[in-house]
Formats: structure tokens, sequence, C-alpha cells
């Protein structure tokens, strides 16, 4: 087979959107829109070319570390002919050549993959059947059902208005066709514009079959011009997202509020409650539960784990058969060992809590080592931060650390040691033992009287 160039057309402006952001950068499922456009040429293992020009700039800033793309610019907009001729120049005549759109995301692979099958040296047209085909250019047809052209809109008479295939823009043809078609392309029409869909009228000028295929439904050719738009593709997104993780084993207590905006490896009976956000790239184990209104981005959660409601996580790797939350917080670097247990309101980051370990209440542990078996207390605060630098706090395995400590990096606390509560450690705690820091002795003034209000004057 010939090689494959997709050209994805870019440079439109998208004033409806009303955003200080391109319009290709608008985010579906958290990527730009012209991110998808790209996977999916990349999984056509296409050589990939976009023709940007508004806001080109912050376009290319984007997708920088892409250094396979290649760039064409249109500096004025004069049509999508004009568009597809920028990229040409970098495009060998023995290539096939597949046009997509950077405002249409939800393309599918397979469908181009049908359509990339019809071209044959010639030319295919992905069409589809709306209901309602206003502004769309209209599939026209002979007697005999062969394409004879494409009509604008504003060029269509009446009888042509009424025709409800229409032309979705995605096209693929030879591309030493489609190079000497554009060359003809004139913009004699109501927008005066240098049309692509011309090249249609000039293949069958010159006795080339036109073959068309069906797109699979309309949202895979919708574009979005406008946020409203933009809103319905994203959930149609969602479902096509929700779906495949049906399809893996997870099961949800509703697919419509769930929403995942990375790429989801999921085990089977894994359970998503409703208003779970996965973000990045999330693994999660066979049976994970992950309570209501739980943000999980860029992390691993091992089998058989339970994250409860209203828990975010954030770049943190939670092992086997844990118990997370309610309102637990996992910074980056967090490691959390197997059959461990973080409870409401603990933050952790950039630390390591061992097997079996517990910090159940109130706690924030920051840059430190927790062995297993150690239990931290209620209010447990690691002291990691002296206005300059990060230190780190050591707890080795089968301590306990009592409810209300400060724990001053950098310090150690030996294996099997007890901190008393209330205790401000700032020096290494001996193995085994009872360590305690706090006020020495406990007085009661007994006629003790609470201060009470001033009246007002
Ligand atoms: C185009 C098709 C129409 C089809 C419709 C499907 C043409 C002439 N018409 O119309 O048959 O039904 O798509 O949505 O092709 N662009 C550029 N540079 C340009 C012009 C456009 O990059 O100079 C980009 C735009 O940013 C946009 C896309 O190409 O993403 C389509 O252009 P637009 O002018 O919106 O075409 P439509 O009027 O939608
Ligand atoms: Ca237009």
């Amino acid at each position: 087979m010939n090689a494959l160039h997709c050209v994805v057309l870019a440079a439109g402006q998208g004033t409806r959107m009303k955003s200080a952001l391109p319009k290709v950068l608008q985010p579906i499922g958290g990527q730009p829109m012209l991110a998808h456009v790209i996977d999916t040429a990349r999984a056509l293992l296409a050589t990939t070319h976009v023709v940007y020009g508004h806001g080109g700039e912050q376009v290319q800033a984007f997708f920088a570390e892409q250094t396979q793309l290649h760039w064409a610019h249109q500096a004025e907009q004069k049509g999508t002919a004009h568009a597809v001729q920028q990229a040409m120049p970098q495009i060998p005549d023995d290539a096939t050549v597949l046009i997509l759109y950077g405002d249409v995301p939800l393309i599918r692979a397979a469908t181009l993959q049908s359509l990339l099958a019809q071209v044959g040296g010639g030319l295919a047209v992905l069409t589809v059947q709306l209901s309602n085909p206003t502004g769309y250019g209209r599939i026209v047809r002979n007697a005999g059902r062969q394409v004879q052209g494409i009509v604008e809109e504003k060029d269509a008479n009446a009888a042509q208005k009424a025709i409800t295939e229409v032309n979705t823009g995605v096209m693929a043809a030879s591309a030493q066709r489609l190079r000497a078609w554009l060359s003809r392309i004139g913009n004699a029409n109501a927008n005066g514009e240098f049309y692509l869909t011309d090249v249609v009228a000039l293949a069958v000028a010159d006795g080339v079959t036109v073959n068309t295929v069906s797109a699979s439904s309309a949202e895979e050719v919708e574009g979005a011009n406008d946020r409203i738009q933009l809103a319905r593709l994203e959930r149609a997104y969602q479902r096509r997202e929700v779906e495949n993780l049906m399809h893996q084993g997870v099961r949800m207590a509703d697919p419509a509020r769930v929403d995942i905006r990375g790429r989801v490896m999921a085990g089977r009976d894994v359970f998503l409650d409703v208003g779970c956000i996965l973000e990045g790239e999330v693994t999660l184990g066979d049976n994970v539960h992950i309570g209501a209104y739980s943000m999980v981005r860029d992390s691993e959660i091992g089998a058989d784990t339970q994250i409860e409601a209203h828990s975010i996580l954030d770049r943190a790797r939670v092992g086997k058969a844990c118990q997370i939350g309610p309102f637990a917080r996992l910074r980056p670097q967090a490691q959390i060992g197997d059959e461990a247990h973080v409870g409401n309101f603990v933050e952790i980051k950039k630390t390591t809590l061992g097997a079996r370990s517990k910090a159940n209440h109130l706690a924030y542990l920051g840059d430190g080592e927790v062995g297993s078996d150690v239990n931290i207390g209620a209010g447990t605060i690691f002291c990691n931060y002296d206005g300059a630098n990060k230190h780190l706090t050591v707890i080795e395995d089968g301590a306990f650390i009592g409810s209300d400590s400060q724990l001053v990096a950098p310090v150690r606390v030996g294996r099997g040691a007890t901190v008393g509560a209330g205790s401000t450690i700032a020096k290494d705690v001996p193995a085994g033992g009872l360590t305690i820091c706090r006020a020495r002795e406990q007085k009661t003034f007994a006629n003790w009287q609470r201060p009470r209000k001033t009246p007002k004057a």
C-alpha cells in the first residue's frame, strides 16, 4: 500500500468559542481536540501534517514534543482547498492523502480505514445522512447513484438543499491526482473561497469514480464551533470512554456521572461510584472500588483496595487491599503499602507508608519513610519544611506515634518505639520504649474563670 499522509486542517480561528485558546486546543476529555485527531492519525501509521494559522504559536507550543509532526502555515484562510495546498509540497506523488479536521475530534480509525480501502488510486469521500442537513455540503448523485459533485449550502438550489446525504469534509485521494485537482480549483462561488469539495466534480470530469463511505454515527464527524457543540462532543466522548471501561469489566453506579480524561487500565469488577474523575494514566487492579466524588490522576491502585468518597489521588501509588479515605489526599510520590489505611483529612506527599500501617485521622505526612505496621495517631504532623528546605522523617517498623505529635525533620523514630501523645519530637527516638516530650507538669487552677465578653457600649 502507498504511504499514508494525513493533512489536518487547523487554521480556523474559532471566533464563536469566545476564547483566548485557539479552537483546536479546546479540550475534549482533557486533551485538545487536535490531539485526538493526531492520535487517530498515528493509529493509522500516517505521516501527519497540521495546517495551522490562527493561534499558530500556541498550537505548535502544545505539540512541541511531537517532533515527528509536520507543520504547514496557512497565513490567510482562503478556503479548505487552499489549506490542503499548503501541505502538499511536503507530500510525495505516490502517497495517499487523508484530509482530517482539527475540530472534528471523535473520528474513528476504523471508519478511516474503510474510507482508505475505497480510494483505489482516485478519490473517496466520507459522507453521513443527516435529518437536518442545513449548513453542510450536499452530495449530488446522478440517476445511477454515482457521485457527481458536492454543492455547498450557499451555492445549492432548492432541490439540492433537500439532499440529506452530506459531506463530512473527510476525504482520501491519491496525492498525485489531488495535487492536479487542487491546482485547477477556483474561487468563483458564494463565499469566494477555494473549496476542497470541488475536487469531486474535477475527479468526475476526469472519469474517476468517486467512492463514498458512510460514517458510523453523526457524532464521529461532528465539529465543535462553539462551547455548546464542544460540550455535546464531550458527552459523546465520555459515553464512548465509559463504554470501553464497562467492556473491560468496570461497573459504574451511573455511566453518565463518571468522567475519563486520559487512559484508564482497569481490572475486573472495578466499581466507580458517581462523580469519579479519572485523569491521565490510571491503572486500577481487580476489585478496586472508588467512592463518590473522588479524583484519581496519574495513579496506580492495587487490587481489592477501597477508595472511599471524596478522596483525591495525584501521582500516587497504592498497594493491594488498602483502605483510603473518605476525604484522603494522596499527593505526588505518595506510596502506600499493601493493606495500609489512610483515613479522613490525611494528606500524604512524597512519603512511603509501609504495609499494614495506618494513618487514620487528620495528619500530614510529607517527605517521609514510614515502615510497616506503624500506627500514626490523629493530628500527627511531619514538620518537613524549615522555611527553606525539606527534610526527611523516618519511622521504623512497628512504631506507634501518639495523637497530636509533631515530628520535626530531619528525625528518625526507631523500630517499635512509642511516642507519647502531644509530643514535639525534634531529636531521634530510640527503638522500643516510650518517648514523650510535652509540658512536664499538669496543673489545675480550680477557681479559674473563662474570660467574658465585654458588653458593647
Ligand atoms: C466544510 C465543507 C462542507 C462540509 C463541512 C463539514 C468545504 C468547502 N466545505 O464546510 O462540504 O459539509 O465542511 O463540516 O470544504 N479551514 C482552514 N483553512 C481555511 C478554511 C477552513 O484550516 O482556509 C479549516 C477550518 O478551521 C475548519 C475546516 O477547515 O476546521 C472546515 O472549514 P469551514 O470553512 O468551517 O468549512 P465548512 O463551511 O464547515
Ligand atoms: Ca465556512
